[in-house]
C-alpha cells in the first residue's frame, strides 16, 4: 500500500460507456475524496471477465453477465482513498438498481440488474486480487497532491 488508505477495483460496465456517464460516475468518486491511481478503457477478453466473476460461476446468470460485461469497452479504474473498498460499495449501492438508494451511482443512473453500470470490490480480498488482474503495476501511477496535507 502506497499513499493514503486502501484501494479499490471499480469498473463502469459497457453501458456506462455506451450512455456516456463515464464523465459523471468518475465525478461521484472524486466528490468524495478518492485518488484515482489507475484507469484505462478496454475491451474485456471473454476469459478475462470469467476470471474476475468466477465466484459467480455457477450462478444462472454468469453467461448473462459475462456476455453484459464483453459487449463494448469498460473503464477499469482503481481508487485509493480511506476506507474506499466499503465507501465505494456506498457510492455505488445495492445491486439490483430497483433497490438502490436514489443518491447512489445505481440509485441514479441505473434501473435494471442486468444494466447496473459499475462495479466495485467487496473486501480487502478482492480489491487486492481485482487490482492485480486488472492492472500490471507499473500501470499504477504513485502521484501524491504536493504540499497540502488537508487534501485527501
Ligand atoms: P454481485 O457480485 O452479487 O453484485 P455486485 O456487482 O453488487 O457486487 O453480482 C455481480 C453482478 O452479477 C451484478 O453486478 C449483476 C449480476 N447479477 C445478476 O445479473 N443477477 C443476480 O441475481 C445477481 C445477484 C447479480
Ligand atoms: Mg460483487
Amino acid at each position: 500500500m502506497s499513499g493514503q488508505g486502501e484501494r479499490t477495483f471499480v469498473m463502469i460496465k459497457p453501458d456506462g460507456v455506451q450512455r456516456g456517464v463515464v464523465g459523471s460516475i468518475i465525478s461521484r468518486f472524486e466528490d468524495k475524496g478518492y485518488k484515482m491511481v489507475g484507469c484505462k478503457m478496454m475491451d474485456t477478453p471473454t476469459q478475462h471477465c470469467e476470471k474476475h466473476y468466477e465466484e459467480h460461476k455457477e450462478r444462472p446468470f454468469f453467461n448473462k453477465l459475462v456476455t453484459y460485461v464483453c459487449s463494448g469497452p469498460v473503464v477499469a479504474m482503481v481508487w485509493e482513498g480511506t476506507e474506499s473498498i466499503k465507501g465505494s460499495r456506498n457510492l455505488i449501492g445495492a445491486t439490483n438498481p430497483t433497490a438502490a438508494t436514489p443518491g447512489t451511482i445505481r440509485g441514479d443512473f441505473a434501473m435494471e440488474m442486468g444494466r447496473n453500470l459499475i462495479h466495485g470490490s467487496d473486501s480487502t480480498e478482492s480489491a487486492a486480487k481485482e487490482i492485480s488482474h486488472w492492472f500490471e503495476d507499473d500501470e499504477l501511477s504513485k502521484w501524491t497532491h504536493h504540499s497540502k496535507e488537508w487534501l485527501f
